[in-house]
């Protein structure tokens, strides 16, 4: 499972632009943590690309993540990468054991809390954000 297999599932499943754009953010949050911790870089940017993958097709606290669960099966997924997708969601009521699962959880948060910033900008843009806090 590389990152065209679950670029694949991604666009399979899911047709809202902005869904893609968070799962891009996801993963490339993912890939920076993995790069900075020493970790499998591939494996966990595969797991932020694909962590909403059902969420169209499954858009309920009771469905998503746990009924996307068998499709990332036979997809091909590996388990660690299934296990990763379905911890991220709280209510699911697995334990983030691993610092894969721990890294998805908070790049899901802090992905989202970005974009939350930069639409309260004038620009509405990422690229209007400042890095250092405190300096405008
Ligand atoms: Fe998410």
């Amino acid at each position: 499972m590389n990152r065209d297999d679950a670029l694949a599932i991604v666009n399979q499943y899911v047709k809202n632009p902005n869904l893609i754009k968070h799962m891009l953010a996801v993963e490339a949050a993912m890939r920076f943590y993995a790069r900075k911790l020493g970790e499998d870089e591939e494996k966990w940017a595969v797991a932020g690309l694909l962590h909403d993958f059902d969420w169209e097709i499954h858009p309920t606290m009771e469905e998503h993540p746990a009924a996307g669960e068998p499709i990332l099966r036979e997809h091909g997924v590996p388990e660690e990468i299934i296990r990763a997708v379905q911890s991220h969601a709280n209510h699911t009521g697995i334990p983030r054991t691993t610092t894969m699962e721990k890294a998805l959880f908070a790049c899901d948060e802090i992905t989202g809390l970005i974009t939350a910033v930069a639409l309260v900008r004038p620009s509405r843009a990422l690229f209007d954000l400042k890095s250092e806090v405190g300096k405008e």
